[in-house]
């Protein structure tokens, strides 16, 4: 008989499926996904319409982009990072950052290599290593602060290194790295002449006194990061599915042979609306980041109210709390009771660590706060039936 192949034979359902499924069977809040509950802006919308209307982007876009978006990426990264990236041979646009990630992989890594990864990690860098025959060697992040420990760090370097990856604004712990932090990375890299695919899709979520540094803009990192943001990150239209990459010439290269074979073009009138989203002006980034601190508020208020202890995250739009003082199981005992009995629908972050540091989060759980205020008041009642 006909079976699947043996490199996607450990790869369950992703922990999202599960949750939204239950979510739905017991009709509970769901902030377990990071998926807005709210459209992203209407003249962004209308441009999407127009361009689905204007007869000139509804076959296939170029397929390394549509270049006045790969002109828009490259603008906004001079315009905050200072970054001279060619809007030609330094941007590859993919579907999504998932691709995004994806494609850095199969361009930039060897089967064989190892690559770092920071635990907890978006749930699709290992599937990415493992489908490119590389290793995933795991640096854990240790709550309540949400750090490496420097040492671990050096250790995860080998002579088999060939890439790290890497996250910041961090989901799902919520940290905005420092530059102290980031710099230990980027000395280290620079030592062991290692890649970076750094994913930067939360860079425009970054709350209060947190600064959102992009490795790239490290001496000696640019010539060996690529950069991943998301249209659906910085935009609210995840189901756009559009993301970029980009960095040095030589680099982005590699990406875009991998990505002119895994999709070859993405959404032309999704790219369309793009390229307009990035003629906004940086009123609109401040916006976003006002409005998302209300809501970090408000899940704040609500995870405290309930007993949960928490960090309030720096940026993104989740915030990860320990429920040790009200439930007595572990994290995914926790969110299917959390959303069997209380009604509410988080993300357990133990399939965010591999099997050996798995127990780091054993007592947290994932909240998305990309979500109505409404939404995000009910949800601080019913968690409060914790405490009981
Ligand atoms: C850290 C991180 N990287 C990548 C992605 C994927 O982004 P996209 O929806 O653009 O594929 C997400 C989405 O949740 C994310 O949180």
């Amino acid at each position: 008989m006909s079976t699947a192949a043996n490199r996607v034979s450990t790869f369950g359902t992703t922990i999202f499926t599960e949750i939204n499924t239950l979510a739905t069977q017991h009709n509970a809040i769901n902030l377990g996904q990071g998926k807005p509950d709210f459209d992203g802006p209407a003249d962004v919308v209308a441009a999407a319409v127009r361009a689905l209307q204007d007869g000139q982007h509804n076959q296939y876009a170029p397929g390394p982009g549509l270049p006045a978006l790969k002109q828009g990426i490259a603008t906004h990264a001079a315009a905050y990072y200072n970054l001279d990236i060619d809007p030609n041979a330094g941007v590859v646009v993919t579907a999504g950052a998932t691709e995004a990630v994806f494609a850095s992989v199969l361009g930039l890594v060897d089967p064989g290599d190892e690559v770092i990864v920071i635990e907890p990690f978006f749930d699709s860098y290992v599937p990415n290593i493992i489908m490119a025959n590389a290793m995933p060697v795991y640096v854990p992040l240790h709550p309540p602060e949400w750090t490496f420990d420097p040492d671990e760090l050096r250790r995860a370097f080998t002579p088999k290194t060939r890439a790290l990856i890497f996250n910041t604004p961090h989901n799902p712990t919520g940290r905005v790295f420092t530059r102290e932090e980031i710099g230990l990375i980027a000395e280290l890299c620079i030592e062991h002449d290692v890649t970076v695919i750094s994913d930067e899709v939360y860079e425009h979520l970054v709350f209060d006194t947190a600064r959102h540094i992009p490795l790239a803009t490290l001496p000696g990192m640019f010539e060996r990061t690529v950069t991943i943001g998301s249209l659906g990150k910085s935009y609210s239209v995840t189901g756009w599915k559009v993301g970029w990459v980009y960095g040095h010439p030589e680099l982005v290269q590699g990406v875009a042979r991998a990505h002119q074979f895994i999709t070859f073009a993405v959404n032309h009138p999704a790219q369309a609306a793009g390229a307009f989203a990035f003629t906004l002006p940086g009123s609109y980034f401040e916006e976003l980041q006002a409005m998302y601190m209300v809501k970090r508020d408000l899940i704040m208020n609500g995870l405290t109210a309930a007993g949960l202890k928490a960090r309030p995250p720096e940026g993104t739009y989740f915030v990860m709390a320990d429920f040790s003082d009200v439930f007595d199981g572990d994290d995914v005992e926790f969110a299917q009771y959390l959303v069997k009995e209380i009604g509410v629908a988080c993300i357990p972050p133990s399939p965010f660590y591999s099997t050996r540091h798995a127990h780091i989060a054993r007592k947290q759980a994932r909240f998305a706060f990309c979500k109505s205020d409404d939404l995000l008041k009910q949800a601080g009642e019913k968690l409060a039936r914790l405490r009981k």
